[in-house]
Order: C-alpha cells, then sequence, then structure tokens
C-alpha cells in the first residue's frame, strides 16, 4: 500500500477513492482496514474511503479513524437507505417508518423517470426489479420475493405497495 501511494504521489491526481479490497473478493470477506490505513498515512492526495458502510455509526467510525479524510463515498449503503447521507448529517437515524417513507419516494422517483426513458413493461421491470437485491435489506421476504418474481408492472406494483 505504501507502494501504491508513492506511485499515486506521481500522478496529477484531484483526489484518490479506495475501496480496500481487491478485485478477486468482489463483495465479499471483509474490507483491508489495515491497508487503507497504510495508504492513508503515505497519500498526500485528497483521500475518500469506499466499502461496507451501511449505517450512521460505521460512517462516524471511519471519519474519527481518519480524521484527514476528504470524505466518504457510499455505495450499497445507499442503495439500502436512500436517506443514509441525510441520517448522517442530521446525526440521527431514520426511524424505520421514516426510511419507509424515504424509500417510497426515491422508489417513485426512480420509476417515473425510467418510465419517461424506457420502452416497455418488460424494459422497466429489467430496471426496477434489481434495486431491490439492496433496497430495505429487512423488508419482509415474501414481499421482497413478490417484487423479484413479477412479471407484470401490475404485480410489480401491487408488491411494493404490501411493504
Ligand atoms: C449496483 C452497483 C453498481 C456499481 N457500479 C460500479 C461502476 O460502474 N464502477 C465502479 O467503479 N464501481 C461500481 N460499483 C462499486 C462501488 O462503486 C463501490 O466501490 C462498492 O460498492 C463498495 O462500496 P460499498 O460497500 O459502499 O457498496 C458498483 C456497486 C454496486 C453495488
Amino acid at each position: 500500500m505504501a507502494r501504491a501511494a508513492a506511485f499515486a504521489e506521481c500522478c496529477p491526481l484531484r483526489q484518490i477513492t479506495l475501496h480496500p479490497r481487491i478485485g478477486k473478493q468482489q463483495y465479499k470477506g471483509e474490507v483491508d482496514r489495515e491497508s487503507f490505513a497504510a495508504f492513508y498515512s503515505e497519500c498526500a492526495h485528497p483521500l475518500v474511503y469506499n466499502g461496507d458502510l451501511l449505517t450512521v455509526d460505521d460512517i462516524r467510525k471511519v471519519e474519527e479513524a481518519y480524521p484527514r479524510l476528504e470524505g466518504v463515498m457510499l455505495g450499497r449503503g445507499l442503495l439500502a437507505n436512500p436517506a443514509l447521507a441525510r441520517a448522517f448529517a442530521d446525526g440521527t437515524p431514520l426511524s424505520s417508518r421514516e426510511l419507509l417513507d424515504k424509500v417510497r419516494v426515491f422508489h417513485t422517483r426512480l420509476l417515473h423517470y425510467y418510465e419517461a426513458h424506457l420502452q416497455g413493461e418488460v424494459q422497466l421491470l429489467g430496471k426496477m426489479k434489481p434495486y431491490w437485491e439492496y433496497l430495505l435489506p429487512d423488508a419482509d421476504k415474501k414481499i421482497k420475493k413478490a417484487i423479484k418474481k413479477a412479471t407484470t408492472m401490475e404485480k410489480y406494483l401491487a408488491a411494493v405497495s404490501r411493504l
């Protein structure tokens, strides 16, 4: 990691975002915090941490551990909870009711966007269903299954409204 930081030193980069996993891991196993710490201590560029930040507490811990960070990047955490960044900024996690309301707003906007840009039910379902791999991970499993198996928009929306 120190070598990687030394290499980055020579590159005219505005910012570096580091997700401390190797490609082979994909999303499996732990993020390598030790390697991130080594890179952080050597890196002269503005640095952003990315990886496995799922809660407000996760974000706080990383910011405390690495005070010189330029920021954090949220991936799956933000897909699971589209209000995660807001909850972090406000300092209070959302209740499950508030979260559900936010997800509904997010889902409706997303749906309207794809309705305006895609043609046909099959395409629309193909775009919307994969979001449920991430959205509301703690939601009722039967409802999630009905969403994923829906073959028409009518069935899809009926399942979503049961959440
Ligand atoms: C649905 C999805 C799509 C992604 N697409 C890209 C991509 O196009 N390019 C990229 O560099 N990383 C992509 N990533 C990886 C993320 O940028 C991020 O590095 C990774 O998800 C780890 O962060 P997380 O633990 O916060 O999810 C994607 C991740 C997910 C879950």
